[in-house]
């Protein structure tokens, strides 16, 4: 009788999925409910996705997945397409070819703001912070997952808002006033405020472009925790990183890419024997 109910309860939440996907209305919390009810599991496929800029080619027939619950590194020297595969995800440059798939459902070419609605919460490699704003400010905003909650945002104190900031504060060791612009907080302070953000905004996925770039080996370390503790809580995670010695004990599956080529894949350890990745990424 029980399990009748469960499935039951699973087919009408598969029908309203359905229904609310067909009107271009799903969004972070569908997709969360949906998971915690065991509908689906998150899984993000990304299909020979291709990007030429001009005469370069940035990414070339690129396949990867993102699963539930896993961190995935992307590791790769400079320009080696990094930062392009996660705006390509993100819609913030199109993908020339090749699909992206979110739980099965085709996302390739929706709006950016629409990619971010279904649950796809992003770092940037250049923090991208309002000068003008708070630390509570960014926060405020980064929670308000609709565009009425969000005007709202600024008139009321939504409940239990205050206490998730300083959770929120408290998990990344942000250890300023709330009431601080972005402008008056160090280059690692805006590094940890951005990820805050990232964190702050309803979602199932994060992607992480160098969170731990320029920043001093205290705080590394710091951030290595943060990111072990978020995948703990179940979180599923992509971060991009240069330094393979960062990823070996973070990462549950390495890509490796080179000049727009995926060059190799595997677990740290697989990853870490490869002659391709020796030679080409370590120049060895
Ligand atoms: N908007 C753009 N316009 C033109 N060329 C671009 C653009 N974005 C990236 N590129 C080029 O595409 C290639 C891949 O760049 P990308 O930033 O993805 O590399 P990356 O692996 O993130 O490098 P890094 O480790 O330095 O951050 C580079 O040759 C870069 O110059
Ligand atoms: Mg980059």
């Amino acid at each position: 009788m029980k399990n009748k109910i469960l499935r039951i309860k699973k087919s009408l939440y598969v029908l309203h999925t359905k229904v609310r996907s067909l009107f271009g209305l799903l969004d972070a919390q569908d997709a969360n409910s949906m998971l915690k009810h065991g509908v689906f599991a998150m899984h993000l496929d990304i299909k020979k996705v291709s990007k030429n800029f001009g005469g370069i080619v940035a990414l070339d027939k690129c396949s990867l997945e993102i699963k539930e619950g896993k961190i995935i590194a992307i590791i790769g020297p400079n320009g080696s397409g990094k930062s392009t595969l996660f705006n390509v995800i993100s819609n913030i440059v199109s993908a020339g070819k090749g699909k992206i798939y979110f739980s099965k459902e085709d996302i390739t070419g929706r709006e950016e703001h629409e990619i971010a609605k279904i649950g796809i919460s992003r770092t940037f490699q250049e923090v991208r912070l309002f000068k003008n704003l708070t630390i509570e400010e960014h926060l405020k905003v980064a929670l308000s997952d609709s565009d009425y909650k969000l005007i709202k945002s600024f008139f009321y104190r939504q409940p239990n808002e205050d206490d998730r900031i300083k959770e929120i504060l408290e998990m990344v060791g942000l250890k300023k006033p709330v009431s601080t612009l972005s402008s008056e907080l160090s280059y690692g302070q805006k590094k940890l405020l951005g990820l805050a953000v990232a964190i702050a905004k309803p979602h199932s996925i994060l992607m992480l472009d160098e969170p731990v770039a320029g920043i001093n080996p205290e705080l590394r370390k710091e951030i290595f925790r943060i990111i072990k503790e978020l995948n703990n809580k179940g979180e599923s995670i992509a971060i991009i990183e240069h330094d393979m010695n960062f990823v070996m004990n973070l990462a549950h599956y390495i890509y490796v890419l080179d000049s727009g080529r995926l060059i190799a894949e595997g677990t740290p350890r697989e990853v870490q024997k490869n002659k391709r990745v020796l030679e080409a990424y370590l120049g060895k």
